[in-house]
């Protein structure tokens, strides 16, 4: 067992199912706190100090002190896209100029330039290049994470992509969930109906047991409704559960199509209509989950968050980390940008980005809060209260991150 005491103040969402509504605002404060870990990386007890001869009973303990610091649960990173080989940076300068997204897909770059960067390289190189990303989100305090494929649109390419996911999970501390989106885009000289054809009859048969989730993104000039229906059909039957990114650059019905699949989560939800907003509301597990870093690069609206919290939806944050829309993989930063743009408080965005991200990938009962029973993962902040983590923009006060009761990465100032 070991033992993390003296921490100041803890802060953490409770519960093991998403926040729904005004309870996303429901933090449990906990003064002088502290956690003690079980030798499997679950948490026995989490509360002031315990009395001694319940310490006793648990025979040897390792003692650690956490001088002070405030802990909060790790973020549950519930949307990403870092299995990437390559950058585009240079459409970015193109956005900065006027040039909207869609037009930068539309001359061959966009989703397929990052399909020709996977294309050339090895499943090691993928593996190197991405590596950085997983390393710099664990020491921002993200300790769980999920990586979508998607830039590969062929069999064997999107293999390539969930080997090398999977090779990060094991070749770093971060915990990382698959999630198979072979539709991301029809490849360059494919009709459209081809492609689907493919996705059903070729990459879900030979992929489907290397990822959790599967994944389309139903929008305008990507796939329709009918598609997505088809695709996910497909991978529910193969024992898959959905995610889907929608309404992101147009609203095509995409939330409600999330809700009528059982998806886990319907994401982006920039265009979201009021229809969508109720059939999010009304369902029983599909999370809402915004991506504000990406509203932010596109240089377009933010999604309704208030909106979505008002009418009872359980809402989650993540970063959607990808070369094109979102080069960051920094949930500090989206919680900033939650607040700020999105009028979210920080009690409600740090549920976003623990609680309600760990149900966005079907883990709220072992994730994304510190209570008895859950994996002991948690991140020591040198900072005074919660409301300064959104608040110090674009800066990290991470001292320390711990998964499974393990200090992983200590940051800074000796810890
Ligand atoms: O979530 N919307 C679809 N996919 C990504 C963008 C991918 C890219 O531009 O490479 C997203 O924003
Ligand atoms: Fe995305």
């Amino acid at each position: 067992m070991k033992l993390y005491h003296n921490i100041g103040k803890l802060y953490t969402p409770r519960g093991f199912a998403a926040a729904r509504g005004s309870a996303m605002g429901e933090i449990e404060e906990i003064e002088n706190a502290v956690i003690l870990v079980r030798d499997d990386g679950t948490i026995e007890y989490v509360g002031q100090p315990p009395p001694v001869p319940l310490l006793e009973k648990e025979g040897e303990v390792e003692s650690i002190d956490c001088r002070g610091l405030i802990a909060l649960p790790g973020f549950v990173d519930s949307h990403t896209h870092c299995v990437f080989a390559g950058e585009r940076s240079l459409e970015f300068a193109m956005r900065a100029e006027g040039k909207p997204y869609q037009d930068i897909a539309r001359m061959g770059g966009g989703i397929l330039s990052s399909v020709q960067h996977v294309h050339s390289a090895s499943i090691d190189n993928i593996v190197a290049y991405s590596k950085p990303f997983v390393e710099r989100a664990l020491s921002l305090g993200t300790t769980t994470m999920e990586i979508k494929s998607g830039y590969g649109l062929r069999a064997e390419e999107e293999r390539k992509l969930l080997e090398a996911a999977k090779r990060l999970g094991e070749e770093t501390p971060m915990e990382i969930i698959k999630t198979y989106l072979g539709a991301h885009a029809v490849p360059q000289n494919v009709p459209q109906v081809d492609y689907v054809l493919e996705v059903l009859e070729k990459q879900l048969p030979a992929l489907h047991t290397m990822a959790e989730f599967c994944d389309v993104f139903m929008d305008e000039g990507y796939f329709s409704k009918e598609e997505t229906i088809q695709i996910c059909s497909r991978a529910k039957a193969f024992g898959m559960k959905i995610k889907l990114h929608a309404d992101e650059l147009a609203e095509t019905g995409g939330a409600a199509t999330a809700v009528e699949l059982g998806a886990y989560s319907a994401d982006h939800l920039l265009k979201i209509s009021e229809d969508g907003i109720r059939a999010l509301a009304e369902s029983e597990r599909t999370v809402a989950t915004l991506l504000p870093i990406t509203a932010l690069s596109l240089r377009v609206g933010y999604a309704p968050a208030r909106k979505l919290i008002e009418a009872g939806c359980a809402v989650a944050i993540a970063t959607d980390c990808n070369p094109g829309s979102a080069m960051s993989e920094n949930m500090q930063f989206a919680l900033t940008l939650a607040v700020i743009g999105m009028q979210m408080s920080p009690m409600e965005a740090l549920t976003a980005a623990t609680l309600n991200g760990a149900a966005a990938l079907g883990r709220a009962e072992t994730h994304g809060s510190i209570e008895r029973n859950k994996l002991a993962d948690f991140v020591l902040y040198d900072i005074p209260r919660l409301e300064y983590l959104p608040y110090h923009i674009a800066v990290s006060d991470v001292v320390a991150v711990i998964k499974g009761g393990k200090i992983v990465e200590a940051c800074s100032r000796g810890f």
